[in-house]
């Protein structure tokens, strides 16, 4: 593709800024393949000539993308796409042989990928069994989900969650993607385009799902404990929505204390902001016990937790649920009644059985295990080193590792090149700079896998300086006797 045939449109009357505008093309161009890794923009003077505007917009909107690791800068080369592994290309025609397949030895430690054991499981082939037996299945599934698994959730939640809740006030979704696209559409039946406060760094998919469904979302930098009350009470524009991941940071992996919780409540009362809490892998706590999800705590604001089976069961089943409350709750409903369910009613039997059969909680035990053993053997290789920050290891299926040096995204091209799938941290940025540093995901290896990574990554990432500054200089002189 030319330069010149950059697919922009930027528009002058909408809200978003034109860097933003321009910011938000590129990278939806870059993840779509439609520009190539190593790809060369056109100069800065150029493209602002070509779309007719200030060479300061396209300088801005180069440098969020460079920050977001989605862009390089070669100096006097010009700017071109970064190489990232976790960004796939476009296969080009002619350049590779029609029958490439995938690595199969590529290690992968995306992230949000639990083990792969619950498929093994003999439970969950007898849940299967059961759902497949059940006579006069002619009609759709009820837009709510089923009344079996809907109890079957009450029921999980409130051993795994310490959650009681009524069958009546949950909905079962096609996951939190699905999820947040009724939220969206629900708060669209009052305004056209809803504002919704996430967490920055967070959920990428949280973030273009809730675009893509109409959404304008307005993002609040926060560290690994996320969102603080003062930070909401200095906001000058209240959003209709907040979506927070207290029990678990993602992907910086803290967690909210208690206090903040409150104090979040208490905002949203005030301002009627509807709460949305991601509450996406609770279930695994390795060190500290979990605190109490923030739809279970006192005050009047309305607050929606999302919960998904991708974690603690598996992303491929695209189920998870909904826990609603209050007048949201009830309009919740109304716009999943009228956009029907993408929940298949076999699936949400099987689930429910699944469940009710004691497998899950099964499996969950099963899991953490798996996880915490993991999780020290991630501490042990990476742990001690001082040039290396570990963190997001409370709970959940992955770690963060924050370095200064080299640079996070040169680290996973070159750790893919050696059969290693990471994901650089800055992936998870919307409008600030990132940090340096990788997000590993830890779940669906097994433990050699995780070794042979570890050992790779340990040595791309180098020994610190202070280390090397300790080794005995190298000399022509022979060693002294030991
Ligand atoms: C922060 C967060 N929330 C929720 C999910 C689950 O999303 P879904 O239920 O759409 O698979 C993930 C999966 O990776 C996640 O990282």
């Amino acid at each position: 593709m030319s330069e010149a045939e950059l697919p922009i449109q930027l528009d002058r009357n909408s809200p978003n800024s034109l860097a933003a505008q321009l910011a938000s093309q590129l990278r939806a161009n870059i993840l779509s393949g439609v520009l190539q890794a190593e790809h060369t923009l056109p100069a800065t003077r150029r493209l602002a000539t070509e779309l007719g505007i200030s060479r300061g917009v396209v300088v801005r909107a180069f440098e969020q993308l460079s920050g977001e690791g989605f862009l390089v800068s070669n100096g006097a080369g010009g700017t071109q796409v970064a190489v990232r592994p976790d960004i796939h290309s476009r296969p080009l025609v002619g350049r590779e042989p029609a029958n490439a397949s995938p690595r199969i030895d590529l290690i992968d430690l995306t992230p949000g990928r639990p083990s792969g054991s619950p498929f093994q499981d003999r439970q969950w082939r007898s849940a299967w069994r059961l759902a497949a037996a059940e006579q006069g299945k002619v009609h759709l599934p009820p837009a709510l989900g089923t009344s079996a698994l809907r109890e079957a959730v009450a029921d999980h939640l409130a051993v795994s969650r310490g959650l009681a809740v009524d069958a009546d006030d949950v909905i079962i979704t096609g996951g939190t993607s699905d999820a947040l696209q009724l939220v969206v559409a629900m708060l669209r039946t009052r305004a056209p385009q809803p504002r919704i406060l996430v967490e920055d760094p967070g959920y990428p998919t949280a973030r273009r799902v809730m675009t893509a469904a109409g959404a304008h979302i307005v993002t609040v930098p926060v560290d690994e404990n996320g969102l603080k009350s003062s930070q909401l009470a200095g906001l000058k524009d209240i959003p209709d929505a907040v979506l927070v991941t207290p029990s678990h940071q993602y992907p910086l992996g803290g967690r909210m204390a208690v206090q903040e919780r409150l104090g979040l409540l208490k905002w949203a009362d005030q301002h009627g902001v509807l709460v949305l809490e991601d509450d996406y892998d609770s279930e695994f706590r390795h060190s500290r016990m979990p605190l109490p999800a923030v739809a279970s705590l006192p005050g009047g604001a309305d607050v929606v937790l999302l919960g998904t089976f991708s974690k603690n069961l598996s992303p491929w089943l695209r189920c998870g649920y909904l826990v609603v409350r209050g007048d949201a709750g009830q309009r919740l409903k109304a716009t999943r009644e009228a956009l029907d369910t993408p929940v298949a009613g076999i699936l949400q039997s099987a689930i429910a059985h699944y469940i009710q059969g004691g497998g899950l909680s099964r499996h969950i035990t099963r899991a953490r295990r798996e996880y915490s053993h993991r999780r020290s053997l991630l501490m042990d290789r990476l742990g001690s080193r001082s040039d290396l920050a570990l963190s997001a290891l409370d709970g959940g299926l992955h770690a963060v590792v924050r370095f200064d040096h080299p640079d996070a995204t040169d680290v996973a091209a070159k750790a893919f090149e050696l059969g290693l799938r990471v994901i650089p941290l800055a992936t998870y940025y919307a409008d600030r700079p990132a940090e340096n540093g990788l997000v590993l995901g830890y779940g669906a290896t097994s433990d050699l896998q995780l070794a042979k990574a570890l050992t790779i990554l340990a040595s791309l990432i180098g020994p610190p300086m202070s280390e090397i500054a300790r080794q005995p200089i190298p000399s022509d002189q022979p060693a002294p006797p030991a």
